[in-house]
């Protein structure tokens, strides 16, 4: 298989936070990522589950470059990103791309879905423009299952599910090889979260993306994802194939997040 992917090696992200006092000027530090290591091949889904605080979205903004990080490694196709310039990691960054919690946060509110889209594709091809940019924002709204006749209008004209299929397209147009969803589904109505999973999950097979799917749902993690990783306090304190996690979990924190998933929530797929 060669080298993995995304390989992640003994990372760490601390904040410190001052006390506000000058007589103690160091103090609290949080360690929200504290020793994570995992690795990632290509075409595979890794979800992360852990609670609320655990660190899993600065892990992600660890790994995306927009948090640096304290120590450790971010190595995407055996180049390790903390060693490349800010330059080069903008231009590395259209390889891999974040879809949030919130579409309508993540959206800005006076650009046409039309703006939105075309300004992300352009920023994989600047050249497209025109007839072809069009198209090209037409196909990216097809793919997530929009009607191209709606690109004229704003995010506040959409329903919280759309939107989110606008933030998926926006995510898609610069042709990305690495998704991290943190949380996708976690602010949508539950009618909606089974249709948005459900796209997620074909467009990752369709396109051949890796993927890293974050939730606080042990039971839309297992549904999802190809493998699982339990954080908890900053680290990984399980991983294993999604099976494996859900069905014979091995830590003791692992079994406390698999009795408080509500029963429903536990099967998107068959409702
Ligand atoms: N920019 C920041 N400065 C200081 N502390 C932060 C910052 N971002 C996150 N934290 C802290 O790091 C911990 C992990 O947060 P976060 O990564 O958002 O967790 P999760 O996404 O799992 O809910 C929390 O204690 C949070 O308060
Ligand atoms: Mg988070």
């Amino acid at each position: 298989m060669g080298v993995p992917y995304l390989e992640i090696e003994n990372l760490h992200t601390h904040f410190s936070q001052g006390t506000g006092s000058i007589f103690a000027p160091s103090q609290h530090v949080v360690r929200a990522v504290n020793g994570v290591s995992f690795s990632l091949e290509k075409g595979e889904i890794l979800g992360l589950v852990g609670e609320s605080g655990c660190g899993k979205s600065t892990l992600s903004r660890t790994i995306m470059q927009l948090t640096p990080s304290t120590s450790g490694a971010v190595i995407l196709e055996g180049e390790n990103l903390s060693l490349l310039s800010a330059a080069e990691v903008r231009k590395r960054r259209l390889d891999f791309q974040m879809i949030f919690q919130d579409p309508y946060a993540s959206l800005n509110p006076r650009m046409t879905i039309f703006s939105t889209l075309a300004e992300a594709a352009r920023q994989r091809r600047p050249g497209l423009k025109g007839d072809a940019l069009v198209e090209r924002v037409e196909t990216l709204m097809a793919t997530v299952g929009l009607d191209a006749n709606v690109m004229r209008k704003y995010p506040h004209e959409f329903s919280g599910g759309q939107r989110q299929r606008i933030a998926i397209a926006r995510a898609l147009a610069p042709e990305p090889k690495l998704i991290i969803a943190d949380e996708p589904v976690s602010a949508l109505d539950v009618s909606i979260q089974s249709q948005i999973l459900n796209l997620i999950t074909s467009l990752q097979k369709d396109l051949g993306l890796t993927m890293i799917f974050i939730s606080h749902d042990l039971g839309v993690v297992h549904y999802i994802a190809d493998r699982i990783a339990v954080m908890y306090q900053g680290q990984i304190v399980e991983s294993s194939t999604a099976d494996q996690v859900f069905h014979e979990p091995q830590a003791d924190y692992t079994k406390r997040l698999l009795a408080s998933i509500p029963r429903l929530a536990t099967a998107p797929a068959h409702r």
